[in-house]
């Protein structure tokens, strides 16, 4: 499962991408907002930074505009995906931009009807949003495991992003499923590397060390 890193903040990325767990990024307008950076500047710096997929977010809601603004941002650079909501004028912009060959994120996916679409409109990635199906008491991971099915059923290439990932958790359910890309903030990515008895072993042998009274250097 390819790792994208949900934030535009760039020393996050820098940090994680040192340690090769990047294959992507994922923005959105909020995530600008929180980066206090322009939109352009910051998302060209992170395609300076990284290889892969960059996910750069329209804010247009009608199709002409959305695919004007796509054109704009896959201009920053050549690992842009133009990110589109999953709505009917998202759907015309997606068609229009992939047979322009630009990379398209289709994203805020709920259902895999939608998904359906989204594949059906040439996306690149879905990108269905667990964490906000899981606040409204619904299994976000059940919609993965559709999608995955659905997918598989009809040969689709469009690539499963697992978005609003809000714990460990969830990455090991959607990894589970066969999610191709999931995307994560850059602490729930530090958290996978954590484990209570990790800890609790790494204290016993040091404290057993210190009483060899030895070094290793
Ligand atoms: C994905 O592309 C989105 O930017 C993100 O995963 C949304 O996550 P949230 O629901 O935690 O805001």
């Amino acid at each position: 499962m390819k790792f994208f890193v949900d934030t535009a903040d760039v020393a996050a990325i820098a940090e994680l991408n040192d340690l090769g767990m990047v294959d992507g990024v994922t923005t959105n307008p909020s995530l600008i907002l929180k980066s206090g950076r322009d939109i352009i500047e910051v998302t060209r710096e992170i395609c300076g930074l990284v290889e892969g997929p960059v996910s750069a977010e329209v804010v247009a809601t009608k199709a002409d505009a959305m695919i004007a603004e796509g054109r704009k941002l896959a201009e920053i650079a050549p690992n842009i995906a133009v990110k589109l909501p999953l709505t009917w004028d998202g759907l015309k912009a997606c068609k229009v931009l992939t047979s322009e060959g630009r990379m398209v994120n289709v994203t805020l996916c709920f259902s895999a009807n939608q998904a359906l679409l989204a594949a059906k409109a040439g996306a690149s990635f879905i990108s269905p949003f667990i964490g906000r199906l899981d606040d409204i008491t619904l299994d976000g991971t059940d919609l993965i495991a559709e999608i995955r099915t659905i997918y598989d059923n009809y040969g689709f290439e469009t690539e499963i992003l697992a978005a609003s990932i809000r714990s460990v958790n969830h990455v090991r359910e959607v990894a589970l499923i066969g999610a191709d890309v999931m995307t994560a903030p850059p602490d729930v990515i530090r958290k996978l590397a954590s484990h209570p008895l990790t800890d609790a072993g790494l204290q016993t042998f040091l404290k057993d060390w210190e009483k060899t009274g030895q070094k290793i250097l």
